[in-house]
This record gives C-alpha cells, sequence and structure tokens, in this order.
C-alpha cells in the first residue's frame, strides 16, 4: 500500500453536481461563466439540489421557502449571545450550526423529503447567524430577517446593517455566491461527504464542512488575502513584500490550486468585480495593488489567483468586514455542500480509505517497571 499525498488524483466518488474538466467548471452541466454572468444565486442552489434549473413558480416557491426559513431559533441567538466577541467568526458560525440541530425536531429524520427541507433550512438560516454574531459582537441587536427578500444576498445584506442595501451591492454579492457555490470534491465537500457516509445526519455534514472550510489553505484564505493586502499597505511596498515572500518559500495567499494549474475560470469574474466595485466606490487601491502582486507571482512561479484572490478586494469595497469573507464563502458552498450530502445519501457506502504504515516495526509490550 503506497499512500498518495493530500489523496492528489485521487478519484474518490462519482457525482453529477459540478465538474472540473481541462480547467473548465460546471454545475451540473453549466459552465460556470455562463451562470455567473445569467443566474441568481437562488436558480443556482436549486439546480445543484434538484438537477435541473427551476421555472419560474419553481424559483418562486424557493425563494418562499428561503424567507420563511431565515429566522434562526433564539436558542441559538442567545448562545451568539454567549460567545466570546473576539471569537473567530467561523468558529462562532460552525457552533451555531451545530446547535441548529439541538431545536429541529426532524434532525435526524433520514427520508429525502426532510434532508431537503433542512437543506433549505440550513441555507436560510447560516446568513442570518453570520449577520447576528456580526451585530451581536459589536454591543448592537441582531437584525430580524426580511420576510419577503428577494434574495439571499439582499436579505445577508440588510441584516447586517439594518439598512435597505443598495442595487450594486446586492448583484456584486450574488454573483460571488453564485460562483464559490460549489466545487466538485473540494476539501469542505469531501469532509461533508465522508460524515454523512457514516449515516450521520445533515446538520453533522455541515458542521464538519464548515471545519474544513475554516482553514487558510481552503476557505480562509480569502480573509489572509485581505490582511495581506492591508500589511502591504500601498502599492509602492508591493515589489518588496512579495519578493521577500517569494524568496523566504513562504506562500501567496490567494494563489495556486490543487486541480487548476493553468488558473481558476471562477478569478476573472472577481478580478472584474473588483475593478467595478473600486471605480464606484473611488479606491482602486486593493484592485491595483492585486493586480501588481498578480503580475509579479504569475510572473515568476506560474502560479494563476484562485477564488479567493479578488474576492478579498470585492467584499472590502462592500464594506464587509474582513473576518466575514470566509463565513460567506460558508454561506454560498452551503447549497453544494448539502447538494452532495444529498447525493452521497442517494448512494452510499461507507467511506473509509487506508493509511500506509510509516510506524516501527511490531514490538513486544514492556511492563512500566522495566521502561
Ligand atoms: N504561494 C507560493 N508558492 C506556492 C503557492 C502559493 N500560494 N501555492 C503553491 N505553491 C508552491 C509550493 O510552495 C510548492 O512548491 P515546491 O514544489 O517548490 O515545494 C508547489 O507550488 C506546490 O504546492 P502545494 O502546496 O504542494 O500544492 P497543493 O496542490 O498541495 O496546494 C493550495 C494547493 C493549498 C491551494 C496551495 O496552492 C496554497 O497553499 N495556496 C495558498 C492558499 C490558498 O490560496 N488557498 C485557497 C485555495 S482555493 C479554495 O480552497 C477556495
Amino acid at each position: 500500500m503506497t499512500a498518495t499525498k493530500g489523496l492528489e488524483g485521487i478519484v474518490a466518488t462519482t457525482s453529477s453536481v459540478s465538474s472540473i474538466v481541462d480547467g473548465v467548471l460546471t454545475y451540473r452541466g453549466y459552465d460556470i461563466d455562463d451562470l455567473a454572468e445569467n443566474a441568481s444565486f437562488e436558480e443556482v442552489a436549486y439546480l445543484l439540489w434538484f438537477g435541473k434549473l427551476p421555472n419560474a413558480s419553481e424559483l418562486e416557491q424557493l425563494k418562499k421557502d428561503l424567507n420563511a426559513n431565515a429566522s434562526v431559533p433564539d436558542a441559538v441567538i442567545q448562545q451568539l449571545k454567549l460567545y466570546p466577541k473576539n471569537t473567530n467568526s467561523m468558529a462562532a458560525l460552525r457552533t451555531a450550526v451545530s446547535s441548529l440541530a439541538l431545536y429541529d425536531e426532524e434532525a435526524n429524520d433520514m427520508s429525502r423529503e426532510s434532508n431537503v427541507r433542512k437543506a433549505i433550512k440550513l441555507q436560510a438560516q447560516l446568513p442570518a447567524i453570520v449577520a447576528a454574531f456580526a451585530r451581536i459582537r459589536e454591543g448592537k441587536e441582531p437584525v430580524a430577517p426580511k420576510a419577503d427578500a428577494g434574495s439571499i444576498a439582499e436579505n445577508f445584506l440588510y441584516m447586517l446593517t439594518g439598512e435597505q442595501p443598495n442595487k450594486i451591492a446586492i448583484e456584486a454579492l450574488e454573483k460571488a455566491l453564485v460562483l464559490h457555490a460549489d466545487h466538485e470534491l473540494n476539501a469542505s465537500t469531501f469532509a461533508a461527504r465522508v460524515t454523512v457516509a457514516t449515516l450521520s445526519d445533515i446538520y453533522s455534514g455541515v458542521t464538519s464542512a464548515i471545519g474544513a472550510l475554516k482553514g487558510p489553505l481552503h476557505g480562509g484564505a480569502n480573509e489572509a488575502v485581505m490582511a495581506m493586502l492591508e500589511e502591504i499597505g500601498t502599492i509602492d511596498n508591493v515589489e518588496s513584500y512579495v519578493q521577500n515572500k517569494l524568496a523566504n518559500k513562504e506562500k501567496l495567499m490567494g494563489f495556486g490550486h490543487r486541480v487548476y494549474k493553468n488558473g481558476d475560470p471562477r478569478a476573472k469574474h472577481l478580478q472584474k468585480m473588483s475593478q467595478e466595485l473600486g471605480k464606484i466606490t473611488g479606491n482602486l487601491n486593493w484592485y491595483e495593488m492585486s493586480i501588481k502582486i498578480e503580475d509579479i507571482v504569475t510572473g515568476q512561479k506560474g502560479l494563476k489567483p484562485n477564488v479567493d484572490f479578488y474576492s478579498a478586494s470585492v467584499y472590502t469595497s462592500l464594506e464587509i468586514p474582513r473576518d466575514l469573507f470566509t463565513p460567506i464563502f460558508a454561506i454560498s458552498r452551503t447549497s453544494g455542500w448539502t447538494a452532495h450530502i444529498l447525493e452521497q445519501y442517494e448512494n452510499n457506502r461507507l467511506i473509509r480509505p487506508r493509511a500506509e504504515y510509516t510506524g516501527p516495526a511490531t514490538q513486544k509490550y514492556v511492563p512500566i517497571e522495566k521502561r
């Protein structure tokens, strides 16, 4: 038995949810470029869950269901108030999502109908949790979700600020949500599938996924990118900062990818958004710094930006606090996680690979007085 480090290149399951072939990402056969330009996040979530784009009444019904389920149980809100104010927002989200199961009577119902209901509920409740925690830690009361929100993007921005967001902000967030919704067998989705393949419940699967997404080699990279941009500060500092990192063989966050070697197809959409939002806000500093970093890193190392690189400046232009970037990724990826969980349940087999043993050879037990 020989291990493949990081399971690189291992095909661990079949899936009809999304695919990456020759650098092209599709959700259920629809090219991400097409969806990013044309689809709403709710259409994409429906597509991921049900395998087809919704018609007008199906979409209307889904939006109604999402709005109807957006309120988080009061016990969970009270719990959020007890978390330390400086708790990492992904840790807060992970704990709160885990505890949602305690207040859902059908948490352990394994029927498909129940799991679809819970997927919609989770999709509706994550934005409310993220927004509520963001406000509570600032000493503010959570804002109840709008009952008639046009979209999750609108409702999330509304719950975050208590004010009706503008159209540009809603559309930008919407597109970011579409771009992050699913990504084949990424680390967090794999974690979700491994968890539910034991026939554990959907809340356990999503909680595992949030834990995996939190790390800086995965979803946590978008926050790390913004931390880097803030540390660099101005465009004049980019060259020396990047050269120093490269010389020390340190990783530059937001670059590289396990699967894409010729560039992440999502990055160009976020780059364009970053530039457009920079023009609208009158602050192109983050965008211009990002372009310069990309020129150097791609020029010298051949590494291309991934989805996390330009999303950092996009969210900053939307005045979203840095440590909510990864929770927003989780809001979007909940659609993909739950679609994969439903797929796993449909055709389940325990996921249990092997390890190549590298420890000591067979040893004989030595009584404690003789050690
Ligand atoms: N900066 C500098 N060098 C890098 C980077 C980077 N961002 N990414 C990879 N490399 C280098 C490595 O140092 C290594 O070089 P070596 O062969 O000389 O040792 C080589 O490229 C291969 O890198 P690995 O880390 O082995 O590649 P792997 O496929 O395991 O990792 C990963 C992919 C984790 C995304 C990696 O590129 C990375 O750490 N990037 C930075 C973090 C990041 O942006 N994560 C978000 C990914 S997208 C997402 O999850 C949503």
